[in-house]
C-alpha cells in the first residue's frame, strides 16, 4: 500500500511534497480540513517525516479553514516515534538516534524546532483543532493528541507516555498542555510512570473532552466540527485568544483584555 497521500479539495494544490514518506493523508473541504495517520499496518508509528509533512501542512494551512481534524487510520490512533529509530539502521533517509546523537548542539535543537513545527500550530487562535483517538496514543501519537485543543476519545483509548521508560523526555510540546489539563502531580504520576490512562480516567482528569463508543467516534467528531462552526468566525478566533492568554494573565489584565476584544467586536458587528 502506498504509504501516504496528499489530497487537497479546494485549496493548495497536490505537491506531493514530504507526504510521500510521510504516512499523512491531508483533506481540505471548505472550512474543515483532516490530517489522517494513514500507516495502520504499523499502527500510524510517526518518523521526522511525519513531523515534516505535519508542518507543511500548517505552513499552507488554506485561511478559510475553522476546524482541524487529526486521526489515525486502524486500531490505534499512534503507537508514537518509529521504534527504529532506536536501531542503528534507522529509518530508511531519516536517520536514527544513533546519527541525531553525534549531531553539535546547534544541529539537535535545530532537528528538535523541526519536529515540534509539526505540532505547535495546531494551537493557532485561529483554528480549533480536535484530536479523534481512539486505541493506543503512545509516546509521540499521545503528544500529538495533546498538541490539540480538544480530544474527543474511543472507549478503547490508551494513552501512555512512555517516553522516560525508554530512557526519553516527552519533547513534542506535550509536556505543558498535559501539566494544564491534568495539573502537576497527576503529570508526574502519568509520565514517570509511563502507565496508560484509559477513557475513564481520561475524561475525569480533563485529558478528554468526549468519550463515545468506539463505532460513535467519526459522528461524534463530525457533531462537535458542526457546532464549531455554527458560531460566528471572529467571536471564535477572538475568545480562543482570550482564553488561550487567561492563565498568564492577572485577573485585571484579563479584564482589560476582554474589553479590547470586545470593543472590536462591536465595531464590527455595530460600527
Ligand atoms: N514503530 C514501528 N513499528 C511499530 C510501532 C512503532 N512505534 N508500533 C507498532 N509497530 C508495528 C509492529 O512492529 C507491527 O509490525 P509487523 O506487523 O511488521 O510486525 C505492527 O506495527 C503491529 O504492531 P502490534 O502487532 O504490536 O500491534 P498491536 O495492536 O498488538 O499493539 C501497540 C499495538 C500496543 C501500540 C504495540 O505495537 C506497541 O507497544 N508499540 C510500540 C509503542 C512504543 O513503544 N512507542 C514508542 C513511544 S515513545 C515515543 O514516541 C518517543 C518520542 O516521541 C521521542
Amino acid at each position: 500500500m502506498a504509504e501516504a497521500q496528499a489530497q487537497q479539495r479546494g485549496g493548495i494544490a497536490d505537491d506531493g511534497f514530504a507526504e510521500a514518506k510521510s504516512g499523512v493523508r491531508y483533506e481540505v473541504d471548505g472550512e474543515i480540513a483532516t490530517i489522517t495517520l494513514a500507516r495502520p499496518e504499523k499502527r500510524n508509528a510517526q518518523t521526522f517525516a511525519t513531523w515534516s509533512a505535519l508542518a507543511r501542512i500548517g505552513e499552507s494551512l488554506p485561511e478559510q479553514v475553522r476546524v482541524v481534524v487529526v486521526k489515525g487510520e486502524g486500531p490505534s490512533f499512534s503507537a508514537g516515534i518509529d521504534l527504529r529509530m532506536f536501531t542503528s539502521e534507522g529509518v530508511p533517509g531519516q536517520g536514527s538516534f544513533s546519527t541525531a546523537a553525534t549531531l553539535g548542539d546547534a544541529g539537535f535543537e535545530q532537528r528538535i524546532r523541526q519536529a515540534q513545527a509539526g505540532f505547535l500550530w495546531l494551537r493557532r487562535p485561529e483554528i480549533v483543532s480536535i484530536a479523534a483517538v481512539q486505541g493506543h496514543a503512545i509516546g509521540a501519537g499521545f503528544q500529538l493528541a495533546l498538541s490539540c485543543d480538544l480530544r474527543i476519545v474511543a472507549d478503547d483509548v490508551a494513552f501512555c507516555m512512555k517516553e522516560p521508560a525508554l530512557g526519553l523526555v516527552p519533547d513534542l510540546t506535550g509536556t505543558k498542555p498535559l501539566v494544564e489539563l491534568v495539573g502537576l502531580a497527576k503529570a508526574i504520576d502519568i509520565c514517570l510512570t509511563a502507565r496508560t490512562v484509559h477513557a475513564d480516567e481520561a475524561m475525569r482528569i480533563g485529558l478528554a473532552e468526549q468519550v463515545v463508543a468506539r463505532g460513535d467516534l467519526e459522528q461524534a467528531v463530525s457533531d462537535k466540527v458542526a457546532a464549531l462552526l455554527s458560531v460566528n468566525r471572529d467571536a471564535a478566533v477572538a475568545t480562543k485568544r482570550l482564553l488561550q492568554g487567561a492563565r498568564q494573565r492577572t485577573l485585571e489584565e484579563q479584564s482589560v483584555a476582554e474589553g479590547i476584544e470586545q470593543a472590536a467586536r462591536i465595531k464590527a458587528l455595530f460600527g
